[in-house]
Formats: C-alpha cells, structure tokens, sequence
C-alpha cells in the first residue's frame, strides 16, 4: 500500500485540468452490455474504480481493450452472474443489474454491501426494477433477478433521502430495452443521469427527460454500438476549487463544468471567494478573508454530499463557526476524527458538524477512510503547517485519476511513498 506525504503550505498557482467523470463512466460501461454492437468510449479517466467495472464486463462476456483514457467494448455478454468480488469493491458495479436483465433475462447481481459513508440500502433499486416485471430474490449475499419479459410502467422512485442516482439509472438501462412506455418519477436529476441518458439516446433508446424528476422511456427492440466522449468530473472540479479557496490561490481549473456545480459556486460567491465562469474552465480567486457559512447536503442541484468533506476542510480554517449536515448520507462523517487529529475543532452532535473555524492546521499522520473524505485531507495536508501522511490512499486512485501529478502541477509538494 502507498501513502501521500504532502509538504503543507507551498503557495499554489496556475492550471488543473479536471479528468472525465468517474460517476458518469460507471453506469455507461454498465450500459455496454445492453447492446452486441461496438461501443468506444473516449475521456474515461484511469482509476481503479473504472478498471473494476471493465474487469467486471469482461468477466460477463465482454471483449474490453483499454488504451489511455479509451475504452473500446465489443462482443456479446454471455454470464448473468456478477460475482462478489468486484461488486463489494465498489457500488457502481451494482448497476450492471438492470442491463444483465434486459439482455439475458436473468441475473445474479452480489449485493454491494454498506460501507464506511452508511447503510446504503437497494430497496429503490429493487422496487424500480420489479416494477418492470421482475421477479428477485436474496439468496447467499446475491440479488438473483429473472424476468420473463420486461414490461414498462409508471413508478415512484423517491425514498427517503430523496431520489437514488444508480437505482434511477438501473431502471433506465432496463426500460430501455422494454416493452411499452416506462414513466420514473422522482428520478435522480443528477448530470450523471443526463449523460447516461444522451449515451442510450446515441445508442438508439427513446427516452426524454433525463436530468429531470420525471423520466419518460419507450422501449425498443435493440441497441446499437456508439462512439461517445465522457465529460468532465464534477466532484473532482468542485474539489479542485475548494482547494484554490482553501490555499488562498489564483487557480484556473480546466474543463471545469460551471452549469453542473452552481450549488458549490454560490455556497463559495457567499463567503467571498471569487468564483467565475471562464469559457469551458472556472477561475478562483481569493482576495479576502474568508467568512463562515452552513451548509445542508440534497440531491442536485443541491449541494453535493461528495462535496461535504472537502468542504469541511475549508471551513476548519476559515473562523468563525459553521454547521454542516448531510441530508443524503447522514453519517458521512468520517473525517472529522482525522481533520481534529490536524488541530481542527470539529464535532459531532445530533446528526450535525459543527465547526470551529481556527486560522492554521498542523500536518499529521492521517487515515484515509473513504474516497471523498481522503480529498478532504488533501486539502487539509495541503494547506497545513508541517508534514501530512495520509496512509491508504487507495480510496484516491479509486476516484481521482494522477492527483499527486496534477497537484505538483500547480506548485504543490506531494509525493507517494511505500507505506
Ligand atoms: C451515487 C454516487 C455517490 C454519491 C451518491 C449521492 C456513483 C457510483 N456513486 O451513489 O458518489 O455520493 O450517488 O449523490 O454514482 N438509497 C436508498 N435506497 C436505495 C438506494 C439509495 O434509500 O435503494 C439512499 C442512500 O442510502 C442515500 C440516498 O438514497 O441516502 C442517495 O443514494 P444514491 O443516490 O443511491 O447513491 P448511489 O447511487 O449509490
């Protein structure tokens, strides 16, 4: 296993470029399977989680050559079971449910588990998909999923944390190939819905509505192979602008989807960072001290929870107090033991972060936990006093592609080490 060691304090400037979007990526590798034509899909970062989900289609049938940020998916899908050990690596693998049924009919599909972020129930999965005909079951730690024929219906997809971006897209990629008309309401409005609805659009599904609560799917006979290009990474964006905030730098960050993250721009605008549209990039300006503000995490277009920890990082050294809560994942607080292990003041109490913004942290040995909530000690290495070591930094390379070479691209000291 290898291990961040990151120099905190290094002034920041210039150019980061933001990486296709690894949210997006996974359920339309997923939707390869719908058809026996050719799909090449170009902008896909190299991440261990996008590595997961090729080995996955390879070991359903798939023929999958990967070249750079390319992508090329032919051949037929020959095995309805996905096997537990890459669905538990990693939830996005989960959506291969929708897809194995309406191709074959049947699929055994390992439950993906909880994980250090909460329980993450498949009930919305679930409901979507016996809403179009499908008879499941649990049996050994597997879904196993058959259905005679696939037939489309109108169905209520919000729970109670709201809307469920995968389940929504499970359903999609099933509806697809149904038939008659499938309508979801209170779908995932996230633009990682959009996008996979615009890759089965190209793929010839009729759908419309896609990035909005309401879905509407006519169901055709087949699926073509397509050429398409993934977009950016918006988590990855709005952390690279949450780091130019939190280091006080003059950052443009490239590739950066503006219209996907007005939610985090705002949040930043409110608190005095300069935050502005420039072409196809966002720029960041810091001129000011920095003031305090809560945040409430929703489904899009509010605020991200993949954000929520990156965000606490900024506001642990912004004075002043701050109060932070995650309406989608209640208990994503993992961080908060590690960011107070830096000097932070940060606690927990009834369902809440409440944060006592102090000037400086101190650099410190650190365990990663979870994805998102690594970024967040990122930035915290980054903007310390002193010397960081963030172990377990697998949970980066499973969503951030060659983050230690874009760092150093702005004038960051970070480097990788044996741990
Ligand atoms: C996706 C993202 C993840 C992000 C999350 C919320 C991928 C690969 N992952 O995860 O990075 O944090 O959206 O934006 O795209 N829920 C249920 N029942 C279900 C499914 C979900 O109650 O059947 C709940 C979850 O526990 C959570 C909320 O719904 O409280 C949203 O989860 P969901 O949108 O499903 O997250 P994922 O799609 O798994």
């Amino acid at each position: 296993m290898e291990k961040f060691i990151i120099e905190g304090g290094k002034p920041l400037k210039g150019e980061i470029r933001v990486s296709g979007s690894k949210n997006a990526t996974l359920p339309i590798l997923a939707a390869s399977l719908l058809t026996d034509g050719v799909c090449e899909i170009r902008n896909i970062p190299k991440l261990r989680d996008t590595l997961t989900m090729c080995k996955l289609l390879r070991s359903l049938g798939k023929t999958v050559e990967i070249s750079a940020n390319k992508v090329v998916i032919s051949g037929s899908v020959n095995n309805h079971v996905a096997d537990y050990k890459l669905v538990s690596t990693m939830r996005g693998s989960f959506c291969v449910l929708g897809p194995l049924l309406a191709k074959l009919g049947k699929a055994k599909v390992s439950m993906p588990g909880g994980c250090v972020i909460g329980v993450r129930p498949i009930d919305l999965h679930m409901k979507g998909i016996m809403a179009l005909g499908v008879k499941a079951d649990f049996d050994g730690g597997y879904v196993i999923a058959t259905a005679t024929k696939l037939q489309g219906s109108q169905m209520y997809l919000g729970g109670t944390f709201g809307s469920s971006v995968l389940a929504t897209a499970n359903v999609m990629m099933a509806a697809s190939l149904a038939h008659g008309e499938t309508i979801i309401e209170s779908a995932a409005c996230e633009p990682e819905i959009e996008d996979l609805g615009n890759f089965l659009s190209g793929m010839g599904a009729k759908i419309e509505g896609h990035g909005t609560p309401r879905i509407v799917i006519n169901g055709v006979r087949k699926l073509n192979g397509i050429s398409y290009r993934m977009g950016s990474d918006r988590i990855e964006a709005g952390t690279f602008l949450l780091l130019a905030a939190a280091a006080k730098s003059d950052i443009l960050v490239k590739d950066a989807q503006y219209n996907h993250l007005l939610a985090l721009v705002d949040k930043l605008q409110s608190i005095g960072v300069d935050v502005r549209k420039d072409g196809g990039d966002i720029r960041v300006k810091v001129k000011k001290t920095l003031r305090p503000a809560n945040i409430v995490t929703h489904p899009h277009p509010g605020f991200p929870t993949d954000l929520q920890a990156q965000y606490m990082a900024l506001m642990a050294i912004t004075p002043g107090v701050s109060i932070i809560t995650d309406r989608v994942f209640p208990d994503r607080f993992m961080h908060i033991a590690e960011l107070n292990r830096m000097g932070a003041q940060i606690r927990r109490d009834a369902g809440v972060a409440i944060v006592e913004g102090i000037k400086h942290l101190y650099g410190a040995p650190v365990m990663a936990s979870d994805l998102r909530a690594s970024a967040a000690l990122v930035i915290a290495g980054l903007v310390a006093h002193g010397k960081t070591e963030i172990y377990r930094i697998y949970h980066l390379d499973r969503g951030y592609e060659d983050l230690d070479g874009k760092l150093t691209g702005i004038g960051a000291k970070v480097y990788r080490e044996k741990e």
